[in-house]
């Protein structure tokens, strides 16, 4: 039996945020669960440790210990292991830091080959760091280990050490149980360290360090600037994934892509590209330059350039942008396209239908092949009833000439024609054109007139 317990109840001081530190993301997903991926392989029960203020929905079918005040990583071991209290004795438990995206399931995998190929009681993972500053030392007599010290109880001799702990062990249960009743808290920081367990047992158990065979950037988030090595590490991978999957990423030191976006075959990504939450991209589109997707489906072949696009349904052959700001809840079928300057909003666009230049269409429904002229919008806020949103409706093959403004609710039946200008009130039948606005009077001369009486009243010779 393997347990893992992975210690993420800490409050992250020197993040300085409202945020517990281990829900920090990294391409839009907490770094607790890039260091959860890296364990729940290889175990047959985990445990995370948290605190109270960490939402325990974000972790399925884990097994959860709280931790409410963070006395140190010791005391987080001793919540998490009452949780597996009924676990066979000699069982293995891994334990692990919710501040460590970057290990894997593999790294995790050699490190319990290692283990129990040595027959050890404990194993320690380390790591050489160029800056080991603010991590745990490693300190050996010789080539044996004697002790993990903390920077805040280092000599200026073992903090010279590079040699790091990468808080990571593997424990046999009931060595571990009987050694962490024994750390005290006494030492620079106050805290119940687990890496005391290592030194009480260092003469009674089979104690085994493994260095890890990569070199990371960092190995364990403690600031703002780690969590950006790290996400440079995983945004790096992401990115690489989906150029061996067949997608073109232009600039990719530009591109940004959340985990878990799926982006099809012969998609090209252009520079300044942002993709994430659940956002899919069909097979052949081209996305960017400069443009946000969120939450969002976009079709096959789709076009999306210079725009935000915020959790809406784009179908395939779409064109969107340049400069559309198209927010959530939209649905666009075929070939549609969303033009220059164009805001849309919750409103359902068919086939072939076109948006071309600087408009606003709201809650509107809008059948096939609509032609909505430059400058239309739909007027579907009157100010008196709260926050209510009227709609509207354009049936298809209904054309709206430039500058219409439509106000809802209003129904435009198909083939509806709408003069340029209009003001546009009251539903207009199929096949009819409707002009609103006042009719244009043409005065004869008047330049002319004009400017005769100019020239008299002038005091110029
Ligand atoms: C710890 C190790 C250090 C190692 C480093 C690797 C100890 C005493 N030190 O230091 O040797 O080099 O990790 O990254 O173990 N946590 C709790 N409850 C607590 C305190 C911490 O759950 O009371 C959690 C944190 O949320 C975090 C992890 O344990 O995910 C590590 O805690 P942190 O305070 O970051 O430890 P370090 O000082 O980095
Ligand atoms: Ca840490």
């Amino acid at each position: 039996m393997i347990a893992s317990i992975i210690l993420a109840a800490g409050i992250g001081k020197r993040m300085y945020s409202k945020t517990p530190k281990v829900l920090h993301k990294i391409a839009g997903r907490e770094i607790v669960k890039y260091a959860i991926d890296s364990v729940k392989p290889n175990s047959d029960v985990t445990v995370v440790v948290i605190s109270e203020s960490i939402p325990r929905e974000l972790f399925d079918n884990l097994v959860i210990a709280y931790q409410n005040v963070p006395l140190g990583t010791g005391d987080a071991v001793q919540k998490g292991l009452e949780s597996i209290a009924n676990i066979d004795d000699s069982s293995q438990v891994i334990v692990t830091t919710g501040d460590n995206p970057l290990l894997t399931a593999d790294d995790i995998k050699r490190f319990i080959n290692f283990h129990n190929a040595n027959g050890n009681d404990i194993s320690l993972l380390t790591a050489i760091a160029d800056d080991p500053s603010g991590l745990g030392r490693t300190v050996r007599d010789g080539a044996v280990f004697t002790k993990i010290v903390e920077e805040a109880d280092a000599t200026e001799e073992e903090k010279a050490i590079k040699e790091i702990n990468t808080g990571v062990y593997i424990f046999s249960k009931g060595v571990l149980l009987k050694a962490i009743r024994k750390i005290s808290n006494n030492n620079a920081q106050g805290e119940y360290y687990i890496t005391d367990v290592l030194s009480i047992l260092r003469k009674n158990a089979k104690i085994g360090v493994k260095t890890l065979e990569r070199r990371l950037p960092v190995y364990g988030v403690n600031n703002r600037y780690e969590l950006s090595l790290a996400a440079g590490v995983i945004k790096n991978e992401i990115l690489k994934n989906h150029m061996l999957n067949g997608v073109t990423i232009m600039n990719p030191e530009t591109v940004s892509i959340d985990y878990g976006v799926e982006v099809g075959r012969d998609v090209t990504i252009l520079p300044g590209a942002i993709l994430e939450g659940h956002t899919q991209i069909g097979g052949g589109a081209m996305i960017g330059p400069y443009t946000r997707i969120i939450d969002s489906v976009i079709g096959s072949r789709t076009l999306v350039q210079m725009s935000v696009v915020l959790n809406s349904l784009i179908g395939e052959d779409c064109t969107i942008g340049p400069f559309s700001y198209v927010r959530p809840e939209n649905i666009l079928a075929r070939k549609v396209k969303i033009g220059t300057f164009v805001e849309v909003k919750k409103s359902r666009f068919n086939e072939n239908t076109k948006v071309p230049h600087l408009s606003y269409i709201g809650d509107a429904t809008v059948g096939k092949n609509v032609n909505i002229g430059a400058g239309t919008i739909t007027c579907n806020f009157s100010g008196l009833e709260e926050s209510k949103k009227n709609p509207t409706y354009i049936e298809d093959n209904a054309f709206i000439g430039s500058h219409s403004t439509l106000v809802a609710p209003l129904v435009i039946k198909r083939n509806g024609y709408i003069a340029a200008g209009s003001v546009v009130t009251e539903e207009v039948p199929e096949d009819a054109l409707a002009i609103g606005r006042t009719k244009q009077v043409n005065k004869e001369g008047w330049v002319k007139r004009r400017k005769l009486s100019n020239d008299k009243g002038s005091t110029e010779p």
